[in-house]
């Protein structure tokens, strides 16, 4: 299986992020992640529309917006319109996301479910016929830098085994704490999307060299 690495702006320097991600592109990355924070759904702000407008204008890649916030779909619209591609949200804050999908859909983008750590699996079950993406959270939301937790390999491997019966193209990504070790394990258990914000923005090698090395360790390039 094909293996993308998804740099996660995050932990980017904000002074210099068309530089990093020009030179993520360079590099080989595949699409670049985007975190959205309201200080609701998790604790910590982040990004808004403005910064994927700005992004746009900036690279080619592909641009996720992972929405942890309480309400995204009065977003989906400002994003879309700046230039997202995919608009992934979480199942915790909604009874029923099938809404959203027909409103991701009709903005033209792909469609994404996330799933917290603490969520058991089988919340996301009945609409993985409906993603493009399904991201496991690898860590709990809400900030850079987290340690990948252990049980996310048995969350990955139920998830895959449930994306390959019922929907096979859907991509299965992980988020929190992923380096070439737990990234690893991540596509061992079945993900086919890394994220990855830390490892890549804060290497000491800089965020090209990073690009490359994940690339050479998952796609042997
Ligand atoms: C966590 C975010 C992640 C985060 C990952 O709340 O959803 O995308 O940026 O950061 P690292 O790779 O540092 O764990
Ligand atoms: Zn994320």
């Amino acid at each position: 299986m094909r293996v993308a690495i998804a740099p996660s702006v995050l932990s980017a320097d904000f002074a210099r992020l068309g530089e990093q991600v020009h030179d993520c592109e360079l590099a080989g990355a595949d699409r670049l992640h985007i975190d959205v924070m309201d200080g609701h759904f998790v604790p910590n702000l982040s990004m808004g529309p403005a910064i994927v407008a700005s992004l746009r204008r900036a690279t080619r890649l592909p641009l996720e917006v992972h929405l942890m916030v309480e309400r995204p779909a009065q977003f989906f619209q400002p994003f879309a319109a700046s230039g997202a591609n995919s608009l992934i949200a979480h199942v915790e804050v909604t009874d029923d996301p099938r809404p959203w999908f027909d409103e991701i859909r009709r903005l033209g983008c792909h469609v994404g479910l996330a799933i917290h750590p603490q969520t058991p699996v089988e919340r996301v079950s009945p609409y993985l016929k409906d993603l493009e993406v399904a991201l496991c959270m690898t860590v709990v939301p809400g900030y850079a830098g987290q340690v990948f937790l252990p049980g996310s390999v048995q969350r990955i491997r139920q998830l895959r085994e449930e994306i390959d019966r019922l929907n096979p193209s859907c991509e299965l990504e992980v988020d929190g704490g992923i380096n070439l070790n737990t990234g690893a394990d991540a596509v061992s258990a079945g993900a086919n999307v890394l994220v990855a914000a830390t490892s890549i923005f804060q290497a000491p090698q800089g965020p090209a060299a990073a690009v490359r090395e994940f690339l050479h360790r998952f796609r042997g390039g």
